[in-house]
């Protein structure tokens, strides 16, 4: 039997200056019991600008460091970029690849996010592929596929370090928007996910992936989230920036420290 860890993102998006952030990581440690804590793995991931500053600020604490995005290349001429040999550098361990916002603002396709992942595989950095579905294509009965495509587009040849990815279910709709997918939604989303990792890395790998849900998470719904087959954890966005709404969700997470494997998939 696969034992996965819950393991919580926050993801701080374009917010936070260096003092606001150094002050986010200090309330948040003030209101979580460091025990308890050890039960779920969490990760912070704030904009480039504040990743030295977080860095500092979780030493001997019980968080780890992620960025929001890479570069594929290791080094070279593209202004504005930030490679996984420097994120790696700063003490980054997770990266965020594929965000619905990267794909939908700044063009990148699932070509990109392929490279994308091999780099961050490739540096020793976790990659979370986020992955899901917009409203029209739900609503034309096209979730299944586009899901299917993205995970296979992005997992093409990523070398043997796979067994490191973790998969974040994000429905498009659902960002930002206060309006989470169903428990139905979600189950049957990563019901779904869960099949297509195995039939593409095999058993094992397959059913060792851990697969997150983002989209309007917040302390009022993570609580009926992860009790969902194959929810092994949380992509957080607007609820991460506030102290005191993330340590309730991480709260709640260490009250439920293991996930539940759908008997499909027994490991
Ligand atoms: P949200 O963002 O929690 O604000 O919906 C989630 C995300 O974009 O990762």
């Amino acid at each position: 039997m696969v034992q996965r860890r819950r393991l919580i993102v926050g993801n701080w998006k374009m917010h936070k200056t260096i003092p606001e952030a150094r002050e986010l990581v200090q309330e948040l440690t003030d209101l979580l019991d460091a025990p308890a804590m050890a039960s779920v793995t969490t990760v912070l991931a704030p904009p480039f600008t504040a990743l030295s500053t977080v860095a500092l600020a979780i030493q001997g604490r019980p968080y780890l460091l992620g960025a929001q995005t890479l570069h594929w290349e290791d080094q070279g001429a593209f202004t504005g970029e930030v490679s996984g040999v420097m994120l790696k550098d700063l003490g980054c361990r997770y990266v965020i690849v594929g965000h619905s916002e990267r794909r939908r603002c700044f063009g990148e396709t699932d070509v990109i996010v392929q490279k994308k992942m091999v780099a961050a595989l490739r540096h020793g950095l976790r990659p979370i592929l986020c992955i899901g579905e917009t409203w029209d294509q739900r609503l034309s009965d096209h979730t299944e596929r586009i899901l299917s495509l993205q995970l296979s587009e992005a997992l093409t040849d990523v070398g043997k370090e796979v067994g490191d990815v973790v998969i974040a279910y994000e429905p498009v709709w659902a960002i930002g928007s206060g309006r989470s997918a169903t428990v139905a939604q979600v189950h049957e989303a990563h019901l779904h996910i869960r099949t297509q990792l195995v039939a593409l890395l095999g058993q094992d790998t397959g059913a060792q992936v851990p697969i997150l849900y983002g989209g309007s998470v917040t302390p009022d719904n993570i609580g009926e989230l992860l009790p969902i087959h194959e929810v092994d954890g949380a992509l957080v966005g607007s609820a991460c920036l506030n102290p005191v709404l993330f340590a309730k969700i991480l709260q709640i997470a260490s009250a439920s420290p293991e996930s539940y494997q759908h008997p499909s998939f027994p490991a």
